[in-house]
């Protein structure tokens, strides 16, 4: 049997690496000649640093938009988000800019703000207070005013706009991928979202930015090294449930879009001339039962008792009250059932059509959850086997 305890570190299930990199530039990069710079928010994030990772792959020159008290501690956090993904040998294409999106004009000077825009030919707009439980007022600045102002500095400087929205701003009854929205969604994130989206797409029609907009699914863990968002309630569920030897019955399927095909895909789409004023629905096509998660637990040599939802959120609550990491997932429990059912109605298709040879290949979603639990096991996120 598998240890009854969870030993995960509260507040990250992410292993944590002595990597020591050298710092970041606070300057301008090495952007050079002709070459144009992608300002991208959010590079700190799960999505935005791995968005960051495939821009400079591809030989972009990146500016950062970073909050933090100072240019040190700016780029220390973008280099611990990078987490020496970035080659010494590139990091002089990176640039880490102040900016914070809670702030009127990111709380810059009308000359700073503008000067974020110097060179920039591509905005991708990744960044947001991703928040389940607040309202629509305390998101709204982050979300929906910066999304504002970052338009007016792709309009004002010719760059295109790349916008990463989420199915949450999709209204369950929206078929297809429409590219401005109209059924308006419940819960402050998604409206937030919505309502960002839907100044993009206006935007775009008014002509005052070339936009493509990217709206992902649940974002799950990388497909080769399952590195994972800490929040993310799916794989803390997964996880949780192999720690504490119980894993619940669920009447729900399972999208596994991992985190290196969606910033691929988001980048892909951005450099292609004719995505633009478009919407993309990004989370793979291919689904699991859920019945195919314990199954995954067990190949991998566990043996978790099934319970009904309510009794495995009993035995979560009880250990969460020794375990603050086990607490953290007990808030986002609902009481009467869970599910992961994303937006069924929006299936994925323009991607694929846009792209076409180039898309990228997602690989079987079993195979992906047996390599993901493999390599949580290696990486001490879940217990080993005897
Ligand atoms: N994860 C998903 O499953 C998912 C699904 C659909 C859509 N999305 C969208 O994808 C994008 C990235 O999500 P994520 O999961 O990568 O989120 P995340 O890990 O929480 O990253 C959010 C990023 O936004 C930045 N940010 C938040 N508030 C800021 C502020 N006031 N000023 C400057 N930067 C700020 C964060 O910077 P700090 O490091 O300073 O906090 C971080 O870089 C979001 O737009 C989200 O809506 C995510």
């Amino acid at each position: 049997m598998p240890p009854r305890c969870v030993r995960t570190r509260a507040g990250s299930d992410r292993p944590q690496r002595g990597r020591h990199p050298p710092p970041l530039r606070s300057g301008r990069p090495d952007v050079l000649g002709d070459r144009s710079v992608t300002l991208v928010t959010g590079a700190t994030g799960f999505l935005g640093s791995a968005l960051v990772v495939s821009l400079v792959e591809q030989g972009e020159a990146v500016r950062c938009v970073v909050r933090g008290a100072t240019a040190a501690s700016r780029a220390a956090k973008l280099r611990t988000a990078l987490d020496g993904r970035v080659a010494a040998k590139d990091q002089h294409r990176i640039e880490v800019v102040p900016g914070d999106l809670a702030e009127e004009r990111l709380g810059l000077s009308a000359a700073g703000f503008a000067a974020l825009g110097r060179d920039v030919s591509r905005v991708v707009h990744c960044g947001a207070r991703v928040n389940m439980t607040l309202p629509y007022g305390p998101l709204y600045g982050t979300n929906v005013r910066a999304t504002e102002e970052l338009i007016e500095l792709a309009e004002a400087c010719s760059a295109s706009f790349g916008y990463v929205s989420s199915l949450a701003a999709v209204g369950r009854s929206v078929t297809g991928e429409p590219f401005e929205l109209h059924d308006s969604v419940s819960g402050g994130y998604g409206q937030t979202k919505w309502s960002a989206d839907r100044l993009v797409s206006v935007a775009h029609q008014e002509g005052r930015v070339r936009a493509v907009i990217l709206r992902p699914g649940r974002i799950t863990a990388h497909s080769r090294t399952a590195r994972s968002n800490p929040d993310d309630l799916l794989e803390r569920v997964i996880r949780v449930s192999a720690w504490l030897g119980v894993v619940p019955v669920l009447d729900t399927r399972v999208r596994l879009s991992p985190v290196d095909w969606v910033s691929r895909l988001v980048v892909a789409l951005f450099g292609t001339e004719r995505a633009h004023g478009q919407a993309y629905h990004l989370i793979a096509a291919q689904s699991l039962l859920w019945a195919d998660v314990p199954a995954a637990l067990r190949a991998a040599g566990y043996e978790p008792v099934e319970l009904p939802y309510q009794r495995w959120r009993s035995a979560v609550l009880a250990a969460g009250r020794d375990d603050p990491a086990v607490a953290r997932l007990c808030h986002a429990l609902p009481a009467d059932r869970l599910s992961f059912d994303d937006r069924i109605g929006c299936e994925p298709r323009n991607a694929a059509r846009t792209l076409a040879g180039e898309y990228p290949d997602l690989p079987p979603a079993a195979g992906l959850l047996g390599g993901t639990i493999a390599a949580w096991q290696r990486t001490g996120e879940l217990p080993s086997v005897p």
